[in-house]
């Protein structure tokens, strides 16, 4: 059977993006697996830490987050539902690895370079100065190979900016194999990434980036909790062009591409399929079928959220059970690790 890993940071609610780059294809992989398969899918308190964080917020955020995944469909009878910071083989594993990585492979993460290009402009200094930013950073994606490699995991349904961790995460697997266990065996498996069609959904203002938690300009991202009248006006904002007629055109339409891509994942058809479909349409039109589409595919999930983070109790013991099961698959793994490094 497939062992599918995914994580979320607890940083506020999941937007667009998240969710149909990521969450809505957790729900669609649970609800296809059969009897053999594994989900784990984590809450990642610890990486959210490498930015600085309100302790009080992030507790929120982290519970906010758990209620979250199981409004959207996440089972906990099926999945292991679990936070990060509640098994501390993650960090573990993490530590192991970091012995093995070459910093200069992290320095060539385009995340970590995105970090040094913020704090260099926030800092408008010519030089590019890593001294300002902390080891965390660094070594995130040493900590996410753990997250996955713990559990052994072979799927990890992601979007498309977190393909090159993946590879990392590929790549700490093959030299963790070659270096510590007898004969060079496939201890851990590579894992692969599991991408969607709208594996990158645009921010709605700038529609040459990516709709992302961290842009300044609330216009800019639907978040899942959004109510019906915030989805119609952040909507009815969103930049496109002066062209008349629908085409998909990510290149010259950057702003119409993105409505048909998110529309697209809606309703289960390719962009260019809804362009043809809808040729003879104005910009307003087609911003409104979306905005009615978003509308339905968040009512449910929005009222369920309501419900459930009152519901503090169950919470609880979902993520209690979820850390023990958690536990108990990776620690596992954690006792061969230790025994081919020689730390037993
Ligand atoms: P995070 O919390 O930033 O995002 C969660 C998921 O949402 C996807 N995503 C998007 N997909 C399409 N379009 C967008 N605009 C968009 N923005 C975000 C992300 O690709 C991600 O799948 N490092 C990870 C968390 C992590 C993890 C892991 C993931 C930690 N350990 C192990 C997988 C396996 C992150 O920061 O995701």
């Amino acid at each position: 059977g497939k062992i599918v890993f995914s994580g979320i940071q607890p940083t506020g609610v999941p937007h667009l993006g998240n969710y149909l780059g990521a969450l809505s294809n957790w729900v669609k992989l649970q609800n296809e697996a059969s009897a053999e398969d594994q989900l784990i899918f984590s809450i990642v308190g610890w990486h959210a830490i490498t930015l600085p964080q309100k302790a009080k917020e992030l507790s929120a955020s982290r519970w906010d987050m758990l209620a979250t995944l199981l409004a959207i469909g996440i089972d906990p009878k099926r999945s292991i539902v679990f936070h990060q910071d509640d098994n501390r083989c993650h960090t573990e594993l993490a530590w192991i690895f970091n012995c093995i990585t070459p910093v200069g492979k992290l320095r060539r993460m385009t995340t970590w370079k995105a970090r040094l290009a913020d704090s260099r402009n926030a800092n408008s200094a010519s030089e590019i100065d890593e001294s300002m930013l902390n080891a965390g950073l660094l070594t995130y994606p040493v900590l996410q190979a753990a997250d996955i490699l713990a559990y052994r995991a072979t799927h990890v349904p992601v979007g498309e900016d977190q393909v090159q961790h993946l590879e990392l995460s590929r790549e700490l697997a093959h030299l963790f194999n070659r270096t510590f266990v007898p004969g060079k065996k496939r201890f851990f498996p590579p894992p692969i990434a599991d991408i969607t069609p709208s594996k990158r959904v645009l921010s709605l203002r700038d529609p040459t980036s990516k709709m992302s938690k961290s842009s300044p300009d609330i216009q800019s991202r639907i978040l899942l909790t959004d109510s019906p009248s915030q989805i119609t006006s952040k909507l009815r904002s969103a930049v496109t062009d002066s062209t008349i007629g629908i085409t998909y055109d990510p290149i010259n339409r950057p702003g119409i591409a993105n409505l048909l891509t998110i529309l697209g994942a809606c309703v289960g058809k390719t962009p260019s399929e809804l362009a043809e479909e809808y040729a003879s349409k104005s910009n307003a039109e087609l911003k409104s079928l979306v905005t009615d589409t978003v509308q339905d595919l968040f009512h449910g999930p929005r009222t369920e959220f309501e419900r459930l983070r009152n519901e503090r109790a169950y919470l609880e013991e979902v993520a209690k059970d979820g850390a023990e099961r958690a536990r108990a698959h990776s620690e596992e793994t954690l006792r061969q690790v230790r025994q081919f490094v020689g730390l037993y």
